[in-house]
């Protein structure tokens, strides 16, 4: 009754911030996203008899703040087995988790597809995305790799692939300006965002129109556009963050330098374009050879602790032994 699994973050080049329906979990935006190559989360679940309750450890260290959240993740899958007993998670990452790397995301699309195999239940890859949006919207597309949309009309959806990692394989560089725990979760904070900022009716109204060009752009295979509509949509969402009452800054001083940075590259024809999730991150995307550039225009900026470089990686999977 034990099974591993890995899966890495994704990083939404169309945000979800929000959601039409809170307890189902469904996000009021359609989302599009690429999944990363270097960073992992691996997860352990063991179901036993033994266990007095659902445990989970992160990185060595209990940690009960994510626990009601794993327990509801793994009642689902104990829902749909039978199941009766609690289960030990562990889970390693070679990342910082909650600094707005999209753990979360890594984290649920791992436990989901390590629960389901120790549970001898065999989902599909759809099915296994559903289970994880019902506890993490973004962990629904880090079952998939390469670019990968999550659509909203359906009442239950699950992220589809839509052009695999190998088609178009593009650079990210995870510019890293803090390694602190955000103090506004996700959750949080677009919850708080759909009651209190005058702009998130505009954000959603406009969201369909982003998708729907992002995803023609990376059909063609337009750099150009799709570094368009993903800075533009990006800095949206962090308008309707710092319209919210009380505002959500997730930025530092360090992520607008960089933002700034980003500009002058793409102003001397360098392609290459940034992303900001909740957090102070900037996650740079690039086509491949610019590797050498990029560190360069960044890696002075005060502020930024590490540079970490990805291509675009696979979906969540199975760990063997
Ligand atoms: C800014 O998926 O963490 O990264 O569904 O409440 O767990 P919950 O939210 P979560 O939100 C991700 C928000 C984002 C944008 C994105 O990944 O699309």
């Amino acid at each position: 009754m034990q099974a591993a699994a890995q899966a890495q973050p994704n990083i939404a080049l169309v945000k979800y911030w929000g959601k039409q329906d809170i307890k189902r979990n469904v996000p009021a935006t359609p989302s599009l996203s690429i999944t990363l190559d270097a960073l992992w989360a691996r997860t352990t679940v063991r179901f036993s008899e033994e266990n007095e309750r659902d445990s989970l450890s992160i990185n060595g260290i209990t940690d009960p703040s994510q626990l009601q959240r794993v327990t509801a993740a793994l009642d689902r899958l104990r829902r749909l087995s039978g199941e009766t007993n609690y289960a030990d998670v562990s889970s390693t990452t070679n990342f910082p988790v909650s600094a707005g790397l999209a753990s979360s995301a890594a984290g649920f699309a791992a436990l989901v597809t390590a629960g389901c195999s120790a549970l001898g239940a065999d989902l599909s890859a759809q099915d296994r995305s559903r289970l994880a949006r019902a506890s993490s919207a973004s962990a629904a597309r880090s079952v998939f790799g390469g670019f990968v949309e999550l659509q909203t009309e359906q009442p239950d959806p699950a992220a589809q692939p839509l052009l695999a990692e190998t088609e178009w394989p593009l650079n990210v560089a995870v510019i890293v300006t803090s390694t602190r725990a955000k103090q506004t979760s996700s959750t949080a904070g677009m919850n708080q965002s759909a009651r209190a900022s005058v702009f998130y009716d505009a954000w959603v109204d406009s969201a369909p129109r982003d998708f729907a060009d992002a995803r023609r752009a990376v059909l063609h295979q337009d750099f150009q556009m799709l570094a368009d509509i993903s800075e533009a949509n990006c800095l949206k969402m962090h308008a309707v963050m710092l319209s919210t009452q009380p505002a959500l800054m997730y930025w530092n001083g360090a992520t607008v330098e960089v933002i700034l940075r980003v500009r002058d590259l793409r102003a001397r024809g360098i392609p290459a374009f940034f992303t900001i999730d909740a957090g102070p991150q900037v996650k740079i995307v690039s086509l491949p050879g610019h590797r050498a550039a990029i560190e360069q225009a960044v890696r002075d900026t005060p502020g930024v602790v590490d540079i970490i470089h990805s291509s675009l990686g696979a979906g969540a999977r199975l760990l063997g032994g």
